[in-house]
């Protein structure tokens, strides 16, 4: 017997693992302080009252014999018309038709950013934006798939753009980016789909964060560039969206005219996931299904306009403090230089012991993240005002 000896390649711990275990261990060393988290981007609003009543539903549903639900529809992998629908209706407001067995449901977006990589060879060349989301070098470093960097810096302000010298095979894009918060516009995305087409490579664009875009000249799906039918699979979740960080449900749309190798990748994707998959719970995706009604869509937009308000206390405290960061704007994270020259994890120590303020170190997210840390603006508006209050006092 033989372990996947790639698994021995990683660093012993997750990103946020690492983080989390650094604050148990000063929380149990210091029980009296009270540490406010601004570290992992887990949402703190409860769910919008229109999903939870679709939930309530859902679940009155199982408790008869006559509207139980047991596996999925088999018909789009297990996912139900009313959720599928309300997501191309969500699309169709974005101007981008897309038809029902191009959408997969799914338990959130990282399961599906790691598992579409059992579509592609290993020794697929992957480029990925450094810094960038760790799950996805992690993923591919399972997988032992080369994995080649564009770097994402301040003189580019983070958003790489394609070098013709690098040949990818597959490569990420998260805009609005996670850890750094800054998004693409139109005519950076439009390159980006080009270079893939002219080097027959696929991208995995995370939208992830899509409903944090301010600004309506940005795009909120790589499907609004001409050509990306060709050359991406869209992989969105309902976490940042919705809040079911707990709850688990998010979709991946796979156009019919992505082809590679002979194939249509769609019609593998559905083999991977009738096979490996079984599909998200029922109550999830009623739940799910309800975001983008009227109703829902108006109670998520005050829970994002709730965030988006951490997201002004932060950046005014930043500005005040004068340090640099992007983000903030189209985007709950906020990605800031470490004062005095510090490094990631020397600011993190600072800010944990001094402060009682948790964020995440830079370099967690790849080596130009070194020298840079990431706060989130899904905690709660007093739990922020009172870390910015402390930041002030230490920093100033
Ligand atoms: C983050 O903090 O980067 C995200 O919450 C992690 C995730 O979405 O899995």
């Amino acid at each position: 017997m033989k372990i996947n000896e790639h698994f021995l390649d990683l660093s012993e711990n997750y990103l946020f693992s690492t983080v989390g275990a650094k604050v148990s261990a000063f929380q149990k060393a210091h029980p009296d302080r009270k540490v406010i988290k601004l570290s992992i981007g887990d949402v703190t609003c409860p769910l919008a009252p229109a999903v939870i009543a679709a939930m309530h539903r859902a679940v009155e549903d199982l408790a008869h014999a006559e509207s139980f639900k047991g596996y999925g529809p088999d018909r789009y992998c297990y996912g139900y018309d009313v959720l599928i629908d309300s997501i191309k209706g969500s699309y169709a407001r974005k101007g981008v038709r897309i038809s029902s067995d191009e959408v997969f449901i799914s338990d959130g977006a990282k399961s599906d950013l790691g598992n579409l990589l059992d579509l592609f060879s290993a020794d697929n060349a992957v480029l990925i934006p450094d810094p960038v989301y760790p799950a996805y070098v992690d993923s591919n470093r399972m997988a032992g798939r080369r994995v080649l960097f564009a770097d994402a810096n301040e003189e580019n302000g983070f958003l790489p753009m394609p070098d013709e010298g690098v040949d990818a095979d597959l490569i990420y894009i998260c805009s609005p980016n996670n850890p750094t918060g800054a998004a693409y516009n139109r005519q950076q995305l439009k390159a980006w789909v080009d270079y893939a087409i002219r080097k027959g490579a696929v991208i995995l664009y995370d939208a992830a964060y899509e409903y944090f875009i301010e600004d309506p000249t940005l795009p909120r799906s790589i499907f609004e560039i001409e050509g990306a039918r060709e050359c991406a699979i869209e992989i969105c979740s309902y976490s940042k969206t919705a809040g079911f960080t707990g709850v688990r449900c998010g979709y991946t749309v796979v156009p019919k005219e992505l082809n590679r190798g002979g194939a249509s990748l769609n019609r593998l994707w559905a083999r991977r996931q009738s096979t490996k998959f079984n599909g998200a719970s029922y109550i999830a995706q009623m739940g799910a299904a309800a975001v983008f009604t009227e109703e829902g869509e108006r109670e998520i937009a005050a829970n994002i306009d709730y965030y988006r308000g951490n997201a002004k206390t932060i950046a005014h405290c930043l500005e005040e403090l004068g340090i640099w960061y992007t983000g903030g704007k189209n985007s709950p994270y906020l990605w800031m230089k470490c004062p005095n020259g510090m490094k990631s994890w020397e600011f993190f120590d600072h800010l944990l012991e001094r402060a009682n303020v948790v964020g995440t170190p830079g370099s967690g997210f790849g080596k130009n993240g070194e020298g840079f840390f990431r706060l989130t603006a899904f905690g709660t508006a007093d739990s922020t005002l009172e870390a910015c209050q402390r930041m002030r006092e230490l920093l100033k």
